[in-house]
């Protein structure tokens, strides 16, 4: 047994960080969000990914990413929801895989619900959206190309397919977060193999040469982004002969 009890204080510091990493345990959980889990495996989520606080997951968003606190609290209020217990406090990372709250169809690299577990990484969706992200750099453009594919996908396989409004604005967030949150927010780019290293393994590639973002990460970055996906996603979808294009979705979680 761990004799963690035994430790200082300030030992503790040591099994949390960008230094340390480690896959869940048996009776650890998971999310189906690559980042919640890749900062769970670093320790600035707890490892055991369980009953997490609104300022745990603000420091842990700011410590590893340089989000604002403000957009890391606004992130939290939508993971309270997933909780099933009434009025609690915390959410743990397995409450996000509750299917049609936040988790939603057509995800990057999990399979629907109705196919399987939406918690675990699924490689065969994960091949079809790496499959638009061409040479070293993964654009926006890849990005809104990889979403609309795997939304795509889902409308054609899964008679279940279904998508909410939130969820619709959770995919533009995602698609925009592994490019703009995780890559370069004035390039609008993220190197390839640090997307597909963080997806494969939930680690931060650090030895691929990845760092934490110098500059901090705003509600306003994400909102353009988003925007950005939207906007050329409405271009790749030619409308129907003697048809509408559907309804404008709004992308921007309403701030
Ligand atoms: C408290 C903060 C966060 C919450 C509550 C959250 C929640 C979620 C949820 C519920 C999903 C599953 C959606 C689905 O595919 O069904 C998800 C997916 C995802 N999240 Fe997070 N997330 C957070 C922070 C982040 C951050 C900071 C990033 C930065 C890169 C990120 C990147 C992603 C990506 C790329 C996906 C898509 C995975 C896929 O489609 O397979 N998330 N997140
Ligand atoms: C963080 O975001 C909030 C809300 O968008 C903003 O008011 C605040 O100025 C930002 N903080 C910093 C340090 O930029
Ligand atoms: C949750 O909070 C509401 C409003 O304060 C209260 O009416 C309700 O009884 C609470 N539920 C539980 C399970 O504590
Ligand atoms: C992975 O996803 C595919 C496509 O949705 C599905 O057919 C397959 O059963 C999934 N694999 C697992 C292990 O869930
Ligand atoms: C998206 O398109 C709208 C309407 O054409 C435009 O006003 C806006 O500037 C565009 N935004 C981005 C980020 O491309």
């Amino acid at each position: 047994m761990k004799s963690t009890l035994l430790l200082p204080a300030w030992a503790s510091l040591a099994l949390a960080g960008f230094d340390t990493w480690s896959p869940p345990g048996p009776y650890e959980v998971r999310a189906p969000c690559p980042m919640l889990n890749t900062l769970a495996n670093h320790g600035f989520l707890p490892h055991h990914g369980k009953d997490i606080t609104r300022e745990v997951t603000e420091n842990a968003l700011f410590d590893a990413l340089n989000i604002n606190k403000t957009l890391g609290s606004f992130l939290f209020d939508f993971a309270l929801t997933t909780n099933p217990v009434a009025n609690s406090t915390t959410f743990s990372l397995n409450d996000l895989g509750n299917h049609n709250i936040l988790e939603h169809d057509a995800s990057l690299s999990r399979s629907d619900a109705y196919f399987g577990n939406v918690l675990t990484f699924n490689q065969s969706v994960f091949d079809e959206t790496k499959s638009y992200w061409k040479g070293k750099t993964v654009t926006i453009e890849m990005a809104a190309r990889a979403r609309l594919a795997r939304i795509k996908t889902s409308k054609a396989t899964n008679p279940t397919y279904s998508m909410s409004e939130l969820g619709d604005a959770f995919t533009y967030g995602e698609s925009a977060a592994y490019v703009v949150v995780f890559g370069d927010k004035t390039t609008g780019t993220v190197k390839r193999s640090w997307v597909e290293w963080l997806f494969e393994h939930e680690q931060l590639p650090q030895h691929l040469g990845w760092r934490r973002p110098a500059e901090l990460f705003q509600a306003a970055d994400l909102d353009r982004y988003m925007q950005e996906i939207e906007n050329i996603t409405a271009g790749l979808e030619k409308p129907k002969p003697g048809g509408h294009r559907a309804k404008r979705q709004n992308s921007h979680f309403g701030w």
